[in-house]
Order: structure tokens, then sequence, then C-alpha cells
């Protein structure tokens, strides 16, 4: 079966981190986060998968070359993102009878892909307590007999989550696909056609989380570093204390007085220490650096970013290249106690998290000693002066 993977979309809400990389090519534990459900759909026997990219393509072909643990791989370019029907539109050259579709930049738990593969015609359905503001199916018993878009008064509490199987014949309805009222051609019409002539089968998801904006990247780390089976393949030093789940990779070093708490990686290049405190759940990817004294909690170091000395850093994302001045520390808690909020599209939002620190994009600087309040969200390159106090986004 083939499996074609949408990963076209820019990220806007995932901005300043989605700036240069799409949002499928962001760092979760220890592959971007499209491959963890690239690895799900072959584990559940694909034998190929098309990823329909547009944004910043060539950074997922590259990634992904001509196969991917041992599939073949096929890549179809959707130049202008008009909506989701129109990106698995694209790569139906490529698909052959009944076929798999998958958000590029949703976390789906393994076994529940599994059943969707075995299942002809299949949705995938996740429980949540409010389904309001999602597409909502009608169920009777395990058969989807309906599929509401945000409704006021839910038929059921179990929602789509992007994540579909079509028997062969549903390839011609795409082309059917007309444009919504928000301008979009969208994949519900063609499952809204499928589950009026067909009877589809209620796939249950027991673990989702839609990757949309900055602190659902953070959630997406905890939740896959927390799979890491722990080894040791670095240096590390003799009196380094490392507990719980934590890898260090070959080529990443911890240096001594270092405690490390799990889940925890390492990643090729990395460095921690001497006299450092990492924190679950934390991601130094490659090449990045943890200096002395600095403490670190929770956090996703991109490859590249430097906190050298004298520093702590909680509950925050940091893109590529970033460098935080000796001394800068981050605030995640408000004295308050209330909700953290952070800018996605122009407007603050609740991130719903009490503990949030900064998301700083790919070449961020940071003056020695600087404060940097929850949730604030430094753009691509800004840079902080010595001292200072920053609580406005820049
Ligand atoms: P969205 O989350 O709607 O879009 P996005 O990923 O660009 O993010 P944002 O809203 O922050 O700008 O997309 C859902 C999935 O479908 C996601 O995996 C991207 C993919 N997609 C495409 O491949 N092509 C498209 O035209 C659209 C709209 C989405």
């Amino acid at each position: 079966m083939h499996a074609v993977i949408l990963a076209a979309g820019e990220g806007t809400r995932m901005r300043p981190l989605s700036g240069s990389l799409p949002k499928p090519m962001l760092p979760v534990s220890d592959r971007p986060l499209v491959a963890h459900t690239a690895s799900a759909a072959v584990e559940a026997g694909a034998d190929e998968l098309v990823f329909v990219i547009g944004y910043e393509a060539d950074t997922v072909r590259e990634y992904f070359g001509d196969s991917y643990r041992g599939v073949p791989v096929e890549y179809a370019v959707q130049d202008e993102q008009l909506g989701t029907a129109h990106a698995v539109e694209q790569a139906l050259e490529y698909v052959e009878g009944d076929f798999v579709v998958l958000n590029g930049d949703d976390l789906y738990d393994t076994a529940a892909v599994g059943s969707l593969f075995s299942h002809t015609p299949s949705l995938g359905a996740y429980t949540v307590s409010d389904p309001r503001p999602y597409g909502v199916f009608s169920l009777d018993g395990d058969r989807v007999t309906d599929v509401v878009e945000k409704p006021d008064d839910p038929p059921s509490d179990r929602v789509n989550v992007g994540a579909y199987h079509f028997p062969a014949e549903a390839a011609a309805w795409f082309d059917d696909v007309e444009m919504s009222e928000r301008g979009e051609y969208e994949i519900t019409d063609v499952v809204e056609r499928l589950v009026a002539e067909r009877e589809v089968r209620a796939v249950p998801v027991e673990r989702w989380l839609g990757v949309g904006r900055p602190w659902e990247l953070l959630e997406a780390n905890e939740w896959k570093l927390g799979e890491l089976d722990g080894r040791i393949e670095g240096k590390v030093h003799a009196d380094a204390e490392l507990e719980g789940r934590v890898v260090v990779e070959e080529g990443a070093t911890v240096r001594s007085g270092v405690v490390i708490e799990g889940p925890a990686l390492i990643r090729e290049g990395a460095t921690v220490g001497p006299n450092a405190y990492v924190r679950g759940a934390t991601l130094v990817d490659e090449g990045a650096k943890v200096g002395h004294a600095v403490e670190v909690k929770n956090s996703v170091l991109s490859p590249g970013a430097t906190i050298g000395h004298l520093s702590y850093v909680g509950d925050s994302v940091l893109g590529r290249d970033v460098n935080f001045g000796a001394g800068t520390k981050v605030a995640n808690l408000r004295h308050d106690d209330d909700d953290v909020k952070f800018t996605v599209k122009g407007e603050r939002t609740s991130t719903e998290r009490r503990k949030f620190g900064v998301v700083a994009g790919d070449g961020v600087k940071t003056g020695i000693n600087s404060s940097l309040s929850p949730g604030l969200r430094l753009n691509a390159g800004a840079t902080t002066r010595p001292g200072e106090t920053v609580d406005r986004d820049r």
C-alpha cells in the first residue's frame, strides 16, 4: 500500500521556527517531525512513501532521498498550498490501488497507523473532551456515518486527525472537489463522500498530537524523547551522573560534573558541561552546546545552538545557531500563575501551559545577563543588549 504524507505547508503558526525549515522538518527527538509518521507508515507495511512537498521542499528531499528504511520514496510538488485535497491530487500519479493519507505534521501512536493500514476504508478517530474545534465523526458503533466540521453540538467525542485509508476508487473523487468558502480544496469533501457511499471504520487513535505551534513542538519532543531507550555511545566523563532515559550519541561529549536527568538526547557533535545540569525532556541536537554552570530543563536546542555559560533555560525552543550570552536567564513561569501566552500570527494566544519560556528563531543572539520573560518570541536574527530585560517580542 502507498502512503501519501502531506508536508507541503509552511507552518505559519510555527513561526519563527519555520522561517527557513518547513514545520515537518523541525527536530523531534532523533529525527524530523515528519519522519516519525513516515516510520510509523513503514512499520505498518507501506510499500511506497509519497511526500507532498512545497515550502522549502529541498530539505525534505535531502533528508529522505530515494528510499527511507528500505521503502521507495517519491515526491509530488505542490507549488501553491491550495488545500489538503489539492495536495493529495498532486500525489495521485504515484498511487496505485487503496492508499493511506497522513498529515506530516501530526504525531500518531504507531499501533493506530498499523490499524489504519489494515482496514479499507478507515479513518483515524481520536477522543477529545471538547470536540467543537474539530471535524467530528457521527458514529454507528465503529462505523463512521458522517463528518461535521466544527459543530456547536458535536455528534460524538471522536474527531478527525488527518489519517485516512481510501479505497482505490476514491482517487478519482479528488478531481471533483470544489473550492470551499475559505478558498481551499479540502480533503473533508472526499471523506464526506466516502462515508456516504461506503462502510467506513473509525480506527481508534490512542495518542495524537497536532503540531502547529511552538509549544506543541515542545510537547512532541516530550512524547518522543520519553520513548527512547537509554544508551551511551559518546564520551561521558566518569563522574557525570546520568539518570533515567538518557541517550548520548556517538560523537557527543558529556564532561565532568554534569548531571543529566532523562529523558534527554545528546546528539552527535553536541557537548554538555563541565558542571551543567540537564533536566528532561531535553533535546541537545547535533553540534549544540550546553556549557559550564548552565541549567537546561524541558527544552529543544536545535543544531548549533549554544548556551555557553552561567545560564538557565527552561521550557524553551532554540532555533539553529542561536547563541545565548553568559548569564542569560529565561523565566518560564508567571508570578500570577496564569497560563503563559505566546504570539501566533500576530495574536497573543494561551499556550495552556503554566510553564513556557522563550522561542528563539535561527541565529538569535542574546547579550550577557539578558533576562527573558515567559512566552517571549525572538524572531530569527534578533539580538538583545547586555543586561537587558526583554518582555516584548522582537
Ligand atoms: P495546515 O496545518 O492547515 O497548514 P500548515 O501546515 O501550513 O500550517 P499553518 O496553518 O500554521 O500555516 O495543514 C495540514 C496538513 O496538510 C499539514 O501536514 C500540511 C499539509 N498541507 C499541504 O500539504 N498542502 C496544503 O495546501 C495545505 C493547506 C496543507
